[in-house]
């Protein structure tokens, strides 16, 4: 039975990706979560697996090397999968601190106590493996053409992208190190169900719903690389099992879109399912532009589908279709979420109420 310590497991990702392994091998896996419960980690994204005798939740921080160590020393863990991170660009322009923290030496805090259990048993090559989130943003930006492949030099531009290519660096140091054992994955934009209203598409959905302006930043021709998240997960799974240690592996939806267009998108399919008026591409407003906005991110997943086998399967128009759905089924969730700190956050940025 192999035993998961995840951290972050209240966030989007790492919510889905838990709900994800129970699904899959049910009983005979154990998994430990810690997430320090951010803004952005929500244990309502988890509900129903408290009562698992497979499944314990730590409410704590990555940062805190005596917490880590402890859980080290109780369970016998076989995989570490770093979910944990402050993840949102526009955040991190405003105050980079917690970035660093939590992405930069949190990360170190996690390496260090595998790096000192693992070698105690001298189980490096035992299968265990350190499994590094990362993002496509470590490579900087692209203009119209090429693709980000694993040898794209690492450029990042935000405070945001800058944390996760120094915690990149250092997951690699403790490889070209000591041959410790880790992957890291780097992907596209993600969407998909429970993921927090500050991101694109669903700050999108979520003001469509209650008519609010829909705030599209500079020209609005930016071009992210969509990818349903939970083809991300079987990717994941993949890079944990079957990746070769000290490999970087990216992952893309193949998927390319202007940010107007996929708004529109949105709109389209908003107004098929609720069918109101009042839902339209009137409430699109272009604002002024993020600060060193990055203009077009796009991957080369080659790597991760002649080496393993993986693919994107679900559609864009079947992946945003289900999104869709799942927020207008879940407007409770964004109800309890879109409180407190989301709404000082969202007046600071869009200068309005929800
Ligand atoms: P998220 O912001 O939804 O969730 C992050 C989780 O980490 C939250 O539950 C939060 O409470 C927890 N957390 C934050 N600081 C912590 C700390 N110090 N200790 C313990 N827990 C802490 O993020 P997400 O979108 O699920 O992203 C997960 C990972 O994937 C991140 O590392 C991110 O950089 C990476 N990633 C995300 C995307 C995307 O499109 N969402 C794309 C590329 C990479
Ligand atoms: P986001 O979801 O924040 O992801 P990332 O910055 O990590 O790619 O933003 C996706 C794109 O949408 C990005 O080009 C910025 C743009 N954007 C807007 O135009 N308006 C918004 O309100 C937000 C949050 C993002």
């Amino acid at each position: 039975m192999k035993i998961y310590l995840i951290s972050g497991g209240a966030g989007f990702i790492g919510s889905n990706y838990i709900h994800y392994l129970f699904n899959k091998y049910m009983d005979n896996i154990f998994i430990i979560n810690i997430d320090k419960l951010t803004y952005a980690g929500n244990l309502g994204n988890l509900k129903g697996l408290e009562i698992r005798k497979n499944y314990k939740f730590v409410h704590g921080d990555i940062c805190d090397s005596s917490l880590i160590n402890n859980i080290f020393n109780i369970y016998n863990i076989d995989y570490v999968v770093n979910f944990a991170a402050e993840s949102h660009v526009d955040r991190s322009i405003k105050d980079a601190e917690v970035f660093i923290k939590t992405n930069v030496l949190g990360t170190q805090v996690l390496l260090n106590a595998a790096k000192q259990t693992w070698e105690k048993d001298n189980s490096f090559s035992n299968g265990k493996k350190f499994l590094q989130i990362s993002t496509d943003e470590v490579y900087g930006s692209l203009s119209e053409t090429g693709l980000f492949t694993e040898n794209t030099p690492l450029d990042p531009h935000s405070p945001y992208s800058a944390s996760k290519a120094s915690a990149d660096l250092l997951v690699k140091s403790f490889f070209d190190t000591f041959n410790f054992p880790i992957n890291i994955t780097r992907c596209s934009n993600n969407y998909g169900e429970y993921q927090f209203p500050e991101k694109l598409i669903p700050l999108i959905i979520n003001n469509a719903i209650n008519y609010k302006k829909l705030p599209i930043y500079g020209d609005g021709k930016q071009i992210r690389d969509w990818l349903y998240v939970k083809d991300h997960l079987e990717a994941i799974e993949l890079v944990l099992r079957n990746g070769k240690i000290g490999e970087v592996y990216n992952i893309g939806g193949n998927n390319e879109k202007e940010n107007i267009f996929l708004v529109k998108k949105i709109i389209q399919v908003l107004q098929d399912e609720v069918n109101d008026k009042n839902i339209s591409n009137k409430l699109i407003e272009y604002v002024n532009d993020r600060l060193g906005h990055d203009r077009r991110y796009a991957i080369d997943a080659s790597k991760i589908k002649n080496d393993l086998g993986w693919i994107p399967k679900v559609p864009f128009e079947e992946g945003i279709r289900l999104t869709i759905h799942w927020y207008l089924k879940n407007k409770q969730w964004l109800n309890e979420i879109t409180t407190g700190e989301y709404m000082e956050y969202y007046s600071s940025m869009y200068g309005e109420k929800k």
